[in-house]
């Protein structure tokens, strides 16, 4: 029987309280915004799950190729003996990595939802019945402690969640993540790419509407956790690109002028007609601007590897 250990570095409590802070901030910012970690309830996860199967949205599957095409590679590159996986999730995409590093010792999905962390953790123990599995529940966003454990360390952070970071988030991010590692470690990462204008919208407005009713959740959230009283009806989904930052913004655009009271925070909320809420930043990378990035934190890339489209890619880098 392999190991299976969980470790809350969450207080209990701590969502509840960072879920108002923000909606406090957003709420009463100009313009309005509510950050996008807040999508993922129960409900959001699901839609985020049909999301990855929608014919318009590439990311998922073109993530999924490069895995399962360079899963060698990025191996024998790593040599890892623990892989720590920020923003496990279900642990879906991990499976071609967990099958291809022939060393691991530990693996370290961290992830803020328990439940995806047993539930997950379940399912790995069974195939990998050497691996010691010790789950953290933990924001990666905020500072991190890693179980000692066997090197070298692999950290991967896929999907291109990295994207839900802007600039500054992200050079504070990459620094946090270049501290967690010691020279010759690597950090595996996944980016969506810079492309034509349409793919993207429409990556992000799918025909299904399954992204709208995605977007509009968050409002469903906040109604339930703080008592607030939107009606996601009155608000329409909207995706653009923006050349300059060059990300998707996804937005909530209140159709009339309504004012809507969020009691947990003591707090009303005035809505012009058409007032957009901005919800989402999802950048796309290219690999000069990446390379940068690392580089700028202590990783050198040495990989780079995309699907065959060139939609999305993988990168490795080192810890200097
Ligand atoms: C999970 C952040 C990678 O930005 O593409 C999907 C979330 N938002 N459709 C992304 C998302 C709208 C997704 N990430």
């Amino acid at each position: 029987m392999s190991p299976f250990l969980l470790t809350r570095t969450l207080p209990e409590g701590a969502t509840d309280a960072a879920l108002r802070a923000d909606v406090l901030r957003g709420l009463t910012a100009h313009p309005k915004w509510l950050p996008p970690k807040w999508f993922y309830d129960a409900r959001g996860s699901e839609l985020f799950d049909r999301i990855t199967e929608l014919p318009e949205y590439y990311p998922t599957r073109a993530e999924r190729e490069i895995l399962l095409t360079r899963a060698p590679e990025i191996a024998a590159a790593s040599g890892a003996r623990t892989l720590v996986e920020l923003g496990s999730g279900s642990s879906d995409k991990t499976r071609h990595l967990l099958a291809a590093l022939r060393d691991l010792d530990t693996y370290v999905p961290v992830d803020v939802s328990e439940s995806a962390l047993t539930q997950a953790g379940a399912g790995l123990l069974a195939e990998h019945p050497e691996l010691t599995i010790h789950a953290l529940i933990a924001d990666f966003t905020a500072a991190l402690d890693l179980p000692a454990t066997p090197g070298p360390r692999l950290l991967a952070f896929l999907g291109g969640t990295i994207g839900n970071l802007v600039p500054a988030e992200r050079t504070a991010f990459l620094a946090a993540v270049r501290a967690l590692l010691s020279p010759g470690d690597t950090f595996l990462l996944g980016t969506d790419l810079v492309k034509d204008e349409a793919t993207l919208v429409r990556a992000y407005d799918d025909s299904a509407g399954v992204t709208a009713a995605f977007n509009k959740n968050v409002l469903d959230v906040v109604n339930r956790e703080l008592g607030a009283d939107f009606h996601p009806g009155s608000f329409d989904h909207v995706a653009l690109w923006d050349r300059d930052h060059e990300w998707i913004e996804m937005r909530l655009r209140s159709r009339t002028a309504q004012t809507v009271k969020v009691p947990a925070l003591d707090l009303a909320v005035d809505f012009a007609p058409g007032e957009e809420m901005r919800t989402e930043v999802s950048a796309k990378f290219r690999e000069a601007g990446i390379t940068a990035e690392l580089a700028a934190a202590g990783l050198d890339l040495t990989h780079w590897w995309t699907d065959t489209a060139g939609r999305f890619a993988l990168s490795l880098s080192t810890a200097r």
